[in-house]
């Protein structure tokens, strides 16, 4: 007996039922929750993903992604899209020293979780900012993503030295102190970043999607990663957020993100409506 099938709804509904069972698949294999990820650039990475790996369905991908770590590794790649920058966003450091660091100043001792950091450069970024205003000492960053691979840059510290033009623009631009030169050495393709800087950082794996609180925070970074998750994983983070953040700490999501629309808007009252600087007040 043939078994029927609306052919109108068939080819859409047949893919989106593919990618709901290989996200399900991602998650009981490797803990990796994509299911809420927003889901029109989540097909498109998809789709980039089943291109490099010459296979034709999203069932076809999920048979060598479950098969295959290596390619589990790729895809998370092409997932978290990792472009970064030093002192991306300038206007965001001006205001982070102009807002943030004087209440730094009030603490003994603080504690910054940079979310969704990459390859690190905007917690080296961070770093030179508290060491230009004196806190190094007196802070600690928590610098965590989703993907170990980026992690392990980020603890390298080298970045592309042909960057380092546009890095210095963005650093004069934030209000650096310093020639943006002194902070790194030049070996052959790259730009080493002084160790010293990031003695005081812890970094992590931790996943927003999935993991709990760790710790207790003064500020919370996060820009440019909430973009790509759906309204109710947005939610969740911002719960999670929440409930990491001292009485009195700020939210730091820069320009493309917002704590508007969100249940937990009416906990924070803004700071700073352009760089999206938010304290945590109830
Ligand atoms: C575009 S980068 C942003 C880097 C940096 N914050 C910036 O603004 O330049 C987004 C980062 O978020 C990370 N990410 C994506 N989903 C995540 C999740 N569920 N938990 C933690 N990090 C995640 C990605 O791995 C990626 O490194």
């Amino acid at each position: 007996m043939a078994v029927p099938v609306d052919r109108g709804r068939e080819e859409l509904d047949l893919e989106e039922i593919e990618v709901e069972l290989l996200l399900e698949g991602i998650h009981r294999l490797y803990g990796f929750d994509f299911r809420q990820y927003a889901p029109a650039s989540l097909r498109r990475r998809l789709r980039r993903r089943m291109d490099g790996e010459n296979v034709e369905t999203v069932s076809a991908l999920q048979d060598v992604i479950l098969h295959d770590p290596q390619v589990m590794e790729r895809l998370l790649l092409d997932l978290s899209i990792n472009v970064t920058s030093m002192f991306r966003d300038p206007t965001f450091f001006l205001a982070f020293r102009k807002q943030i660091v004087p209440v730094l100043r009030t603490y003994p001792f603080s504690r910054i979780w940079v979310a969704g950091c990459s390859t690190g450069e905007e917690v080296y970024s961070l770093a030179i900012l508290l060491a230009e205003e004196g806190l190094s000492e007196r802070a600690r960053i928590y610098a965590t993503d989703i993907n170990e691979s980026v992690l392990e840059q980020a603890r390298l510290g080298i970045f592309p030295l042909e960057k380092m033009k546009e890095y210095t623009q963005n650093y004069i631009r934030a209000a650096g102190t310093h020639a943006f030169s002194e902070y790194y050495v030049a070996r052959y393709e790259g730009a080493q970043f002084s160790r010293g800087l990031v003695e005081n950082v812890v970094w992590a794996q931790h996943n927003l999607a999935s993991d709990a609180v760790f710790n207790e925070f003064n500020v919370i970074a996060c820009r440019n990663v909430m973009i790509y998750f759906d309204k109710s994983l947005q939610a969740h983070v911002h719960e999670l957020f929440y409930d990491s953040l001292a009485m009195f700490g700020i939210l730091a999501l820069g320009q493309k993100e917002t704590i508007k629309f969100s249940p937990r808007e009416p906990a924070y009252e803004e700071l700073d409506p352009e760089e999206r600087l938010y304290r945590k007040v109830r």
